[in-house]
C-alpha cells in the first residue's frame, strides 16, 4: 500500500510538470484529488484498515495530498502569468520593453529662480513679504515721488483698471509699492524682500512680456549707507552667478531713491567680449537701487535724520534667460511643456 501510494505521487507529480494549459490542469485536478480520485478513495477507506496501519498510511496520503494541492495552486498561477502575458502579446503589447518613465514633478523655472533668490537673502536676515496686483495710483507712484505730471509715468506703459469714484487703481508695474506699504506698518529694523507679479501694457516681443517677475529689497534701519547697500547686492550677484563674475555699479535715476545705483553683470553669454543677448556691450543690467529717498521716509513718518535705507528691484526672469541662455521671455508663460520640462 504504501509503495502504491509512492508511485501515485510521483506519477501525479510528473504529469502535473507536463500540464501546459489549465483545461488540462482541471483534468489533472478531477483525476488525483476529486471525489473519485484514488487518494479520495483511499482516505475514505482508511477507516476499515486496522489501527495501525490506518496511523501511517493516513499520514502519509495526507502528506501526498497536501504536497498536489500545493502543485496544483503553483501550476495554476504560472498558467494565469503565461496566458496573461500572451494575451498581452496577441493586442501586439510587448512585455519585455522597459516601463515608461514617471515624469517627476518639478518647479517652474521663474519658481525655481525665487527660491534661490529667498535663500540668498533669507541668510542675510531678509523676511519675504507679498503684496497685492491690483494697486492704487497712490501706491504704485504718489508715494514713491512720482505725481501726476511727472515724466518718469510715462517709462511705466500702465494697465489701468476702472474704479469709479475710489481713485485711480491699476495692475501694478514694479513691486516697489511694496516699499510703502511695508513702512507705513511696521518700524525699523526694516529687512524685506517682496517678489511679486508685474504688468506692463507693452507689446510683446523677446525681452518684454506684459507680466513679469520682480523682487523688491528693503532695509532701514540707523546707520544704513550706500556700503551697505553695495555689499549686500554684491554678495547677492556672487552667490547666483558664481563669485569670478565682474560687477558693475554705476549712477541711475528712480524717483523713490537717492542717490540711485544700476547693477549690471558681465555678460554670461560672452563673459564681456560683446554678443547679441548683451547687445554687444559686454553687460546686462540686472536691478535698480539706491537709498531710500528721505521725502519718503517722511511721508510714512520715519524721521530721515534718524534712518536710513536702501531699496532695490531686480527683474527675475532675465536670471534663467542669462543663465540657460534662453532668448524669448515669452516662452515661460507659454506653458509650453518641451521649454518647461528642461529645468
Ligand atoms: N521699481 C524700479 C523699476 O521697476 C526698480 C527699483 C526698485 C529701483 C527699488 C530702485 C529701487 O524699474
Amino acid at each position: 500500500m504504501q509503495k502504491q501510494l509512492e508511485e501515485l505521487h510521483t506519477q501525479a507529480l510528473s504529469e502535473l510538470e507536463r500540464v501546459s494549459e489549465s483545461r488540462e490542469l482541471e483534468l489533472w485536478r478531477v483525476h488525483y484529488l476529486g471525489k473519485k480520485s484514488k487518494l479520495t478513495q483511499l482516505l475514505r477507506s482508511l477507516a476499515t484498515l486496522p489501527l495501525e496501519e490506518r496511523q501511517s498510511i493516513g499520514a502519509q496520503a495526507n502528506e501526498i495530498k497536501k504536497a498536489l494541492e500545493t502543485g496544483l495552486i503553483e501550476k495554476r498561477e504560472i498558467l494565469e502569468e503565461t496566458s496573461l502575458i500572451s494575451s498581452l502579446e496577441q493586442e501586439g503589447l510587448d512585455t519585455t520593453l522597459p516601463g515608461r518613465p514617471i515624469s517627476a514633478e518639478r518647479l517652474h523655472p521663474v519658481t525655481q529662480t525665487l527660491e534661490e533668490i529667498y535663500d540668498v537673502f533669507r541668510n542675510m536676515g531678509f523676511q519675504i513679504f507679498e503684496g497685492p496686483d491690483v494697486e492704487w495710483d497712490y501706491y504704485n507712484f504718489e508715494a514713491l515721488n512720482i505725481p501726476q505730471w511727472h515724466p518718469s509715468r510715462d517709462t511705466f506703459a500702465t494697465l489701468w483698471v476702472d474704479s469709479p469714484g475710489e481713485g485711480a487703481r491699476l495692475l501694478r508695474t514694479h513691486t516697489s509699492p511694496m516699499q510703502i506699504r511695508i513702512m507705513e506698518n511696521s518700524r525699523p529694523p526694516i529687512r524685506a524682500i517682496i517678489p511679486g507679479r508685474c504688468y506692463r501694457y507693452e507689446a510683446t516681443d523677446a525681452t518684454h512680456e506684459s507680466m513679469f517677475y520682480q523682487v523688491e529689497g528693503l532695509a532701514v534701519d540707523k546707520n544704513i549707507t550706500l556700503t551697505d547697500l553695495k555689499g549686500t547686492l554684491f554678495e547677492f550677484c556672487h552667490s547666483l552667478f558664481g563669485s569670478e563674475r565682474k560687477i558693475r555699479f554705476r549712477c541711475d535715476y528712480f524717483p523713490f531713491v537717492e542717490p540711485g545705483v544700476e547693477i549690471a553683470i558681465q555678460c554670461l553669454a560672452c563673459n564681456g567680449t560683446g554678443c547679441r543677448v548683451c547687445s554687444y556691450s559686454g553687460w546686462v543690467e540686472i536691478l535698480g537701487a539706491g537709498m531710500v529717498h528721505p521725502d519718503i521716509l517722511k511721508r510714512v513718518d520715519i524721521d530721515p535724520e534718524v534712518y536710513t535705507g536702501f531699496a532695490f528691484g531686480l527683474g527675475v526672469e532675465r536670471i534663467p534667460m542669462l543663465r540657460y541662455d534662453i532668448d524669448d521671455i515669452r516662452l515661460f508663460y507659454s506653458n509650453d511643456l518641451r521649454f518647461l520640462k528642461q529645468f
